[in-house]
């Protein structure tokens, strides 16, 4: 098939829009309001767009939590979503009142950051801590609806030390989960090299 993709007319009973854009890695945000709220989500609109220096971005439908305390106090961390820690990812997706703590909320444990305000998630062995750069929001949809692209400085990261082997980082063994469409996930366990051209 070849749908028109303004109108939507794939004919699906269910939108494969994000099940055609995989794996989608995700992006764990914690953040802090201005009132002092400890806020976690995950994120699967989430990539890294460069690296020196790196930003990284995320899509937010809506003004959700994370974007409005990332815009109140300019600071987030991305934590490294893993299989160990799946469920935990998924709790911290819930509809909550702003006041509720997704750490408490996941079973999960804060870990200080460095540069940043948010903490990390302690049990995870990756985080970035991103400085906020600019919000995009995306045309004809208004602030509490549209999506919009949170964009961040990384100025920290966090490497938990077992996961360097021989200078490098153990993608696999992180074991990072990803989205996929629908309710489905991928998990990374398996890397294959590949050198450029010269
Ligand atoms: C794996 C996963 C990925 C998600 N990705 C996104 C996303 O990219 N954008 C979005 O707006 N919501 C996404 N959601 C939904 C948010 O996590 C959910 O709306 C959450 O309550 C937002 O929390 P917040 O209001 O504390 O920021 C995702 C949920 C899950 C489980």
């Amino acid at each position: 098939m070849l749908y028109d993709a303004t109108r939507n007319d794939h004919g699906l009973a269910i939108d494969p829009f994000k099940a055609l854009i995989v794996p989608r890695p995700i992006g764990w945000i914690s953040s802090i309001g201005a009132d002092g709220n400890v806020n976690l989500a995950p994120y699967s609109f989430f990539n890294a767009m460069s690296d020196t220096p790196a930003y990284v971005v995320f899509g937010s439908h809506g003004l959700k939590d994370s974007r409005r305390n990332i815009e109140e106090t300019r600071e987030f961390v991305c934590n490294l979503a893993t299989w160990d820690l799946r469920e935990a990812v998924n709790a911290s997706s819930a509809t909550v009142a702003r006041d509720v703590d997704e750490f408490e909320l996941a079973g999960l444990s804060k870990a200080e950051s460095r540069f940043v305000r948010p903490p990390r998630v302690a049990e995870t062995p990756v985080a970035f801590e991103c400085v906020y750069e600019q919000t995009v929001s995306f045309a004809a949809h208004d602030k509490e609806t549209g999506y919009a692209m949170v964009v961040g400085r990384v100025v920290g990261v966090y490497i938990d030390d077992a996961f360097i082997k021989d200078g490098r980082v153990d993608s696999a063994a992180l074991k990072p989960i990803a989205r996929l469409g629908y309710s489905d996930y991928a998990v990374i366990e398996e890397v294959f090299r590949l050198r450029r051209p010269d």
